[in-house]
């Protein structure tokens, strides 16, 4: 029986329901904090590609771009190596220069920041909101000044951010905004998916990402010129179709117009991303059925805190969160972590604030005191297991060590 032949519930059924059938060995089985989905279509589609001997960019990738234009539903994809390439080319493309400003979140990892640093422009690190993790647009606009030139918000998680009231600030002060997705496929705000919104937006597909290839990235735009130049750039600067040239439709002439990069994805991957693409929705489902069977584990539990996504709109439940009221704890977060790990359970932390890393406190003199929203999220929260194919006895074992933790060290 193939994988599509079977209907969502009785897939599900099989894959959460095997505890039963488990031995003892696999029942304390170190349940990691990710695991990326493989089916034998993620075999059958790299091994077609490596046997048809296209092994940097070329028909899947296309493929890839186009499928998943469609199904963000933006004018044009521009697929790259990493997220971080394809925003650099994105602040590229829309001109970002020295000593201009960037406004960035605290609760996000260092790439969203460092590709403003490429320029010698600032990233402005500004704090979240204490529900979403979500960058606070009341903080954003306090920190715009003349030099700002773009926004850069990141749906914590696959939660969209407030962008109603980030595109009025941005439409105010004529900004950009380049949005960080690399946790936020698929979402959508307002019926809106995210990656028609912004500027731009730019996804990730990073291995433990909810569409995961290893590595790779993809922007999407509605702005005709924003890829043309995305697309110019990842090439080494070289015209459009260069891609092509070694194939019977390319030619061995081309014209260097700019000095691009080398961020092109690749068919290896890409096939990976189309594997995984046909699948996506279904991956989602998944991960909101963890996501709800954590919140009802979680509901009595008063020694954490959940986080809220707003009714009007949809996570990709990238992230489960949860905030330790350590106050009432006689444990700190990393023991925390450190007795979930003894349990055999992976977690992580996401994330550690920006402005506490080295680089940006030596470079832009950035004050914990600014920041009370992070500092108080940042010594309580714990990111838990939530990859799709986890079983119903992993769920369980998650939900009852966080439960028995909090309990054995309950003040
Ligand atoms: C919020 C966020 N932005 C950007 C990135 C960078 O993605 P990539 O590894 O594809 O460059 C990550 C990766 O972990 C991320 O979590």
């Amino acid at each position: 029986m193939s994988f599509y032949s079977l209907n969502y519930n009785n897939l599900v059924r099989i894959i959460r329901q095997t505890k039963n059938l488990l031995p003892v060995k696999i029942m304390n089985e170190y349940i990691p904090f990710h695991k990326p989905m493989i089916t034998d279509d993620e075999v059958n589609e790299v091994v077609d590609a490596v046997r048809s001997g296209w092994w940097t960019m070329g028909p899947k990738v296309i493929r890839f771009e186009k499928k998943f234009n469609q199904y963000i539903g933006s004018r044009y994809s521009v697929s790259a190596n990493s997220w971080t390439a394809a925003a650099h080319l994105s602040c590229e493309a829309i001109g970002l220069k020295k000593d201009d400003e960037v406004i960035v979140p605290s609760f996000t990892f260092t790439a969203t920041a460092e590709i403003v640093c490429y320029f010698g422009a600032k990233p402005v690190i500004v704090d979240v909101q204490q529900d979403s993790f979500n960058i606070d647009p009341v903080k954003i606009e306090a920190a715009i000044t003349n030099k700002t030139k773009a926004i850069i918000p990141v749906h914590y998680g696959g939660n969209p951010c407030d962008m109603d009231e980030i595109l009025d600030i941005a439409k105010r002060y004529n900004l950009k905004i380049i949005e960080d997705a690399a946790h936020a496929l698929p979402a959508s705000y307002k019926g809106k998916k995210i990656g028609t919104i912004g500027d731009v937006t730019c996804f990730s597909f990073y291995v433990t990402k909810t569409l995961a290839a290893g590595e790779g990235g993809m922007l999407c735009t509605n702005n005709e010129e924003i890829s043309d130049r995305c697309s110019l750039m990842r090439l080494h600067g070289i015209n459009k179709d260069s891609w092509k040239r070694y194939s019977d439709e390319g030619t061995w002439y081309y014209e260097v117009v700019a000095p691009g990069f080398k961020y092109n994805f690749n068919d290896i991957h890409a096939s990976l991303c189309l594997a995984q693409l046909s699948k996506i929705d279904l991956m989602l489902q998944m991960r909101k059925e963890i996501y709800d069977k954590y919140n009802s584990a979680f509901m009595d539990n008063e020694l954490i805190k959940t986080y809220n996504i707003k009714s009007d709109r949809s996570s990709s439940y990238h992230l489960y969160p949860i905030l330790l009221d350590i106050d009432k704890l006689s444990i700190n977060r990393s023991r925390f972590i450190e007795e979930l790990k003894e349990k055999g359970i992976g977690s992580s932390v996401h994330f550690i604030p920006l402005y506490r890393h080295p680089f940006y406190q030596t470079n832009f003199q950035f004050e914990k005191n600014n920041y009370p929203v992070s500092e108080f999220i940042y010594p309580r929260i714990v990111t838990l297991p939530i990859w799709p194919a986890m079983n119903e006895l992993q769920i369980d074992r998650v939900a009852d060590a966080v439960n028995c933790l909090t309990n054995k060290y309950k003040k």
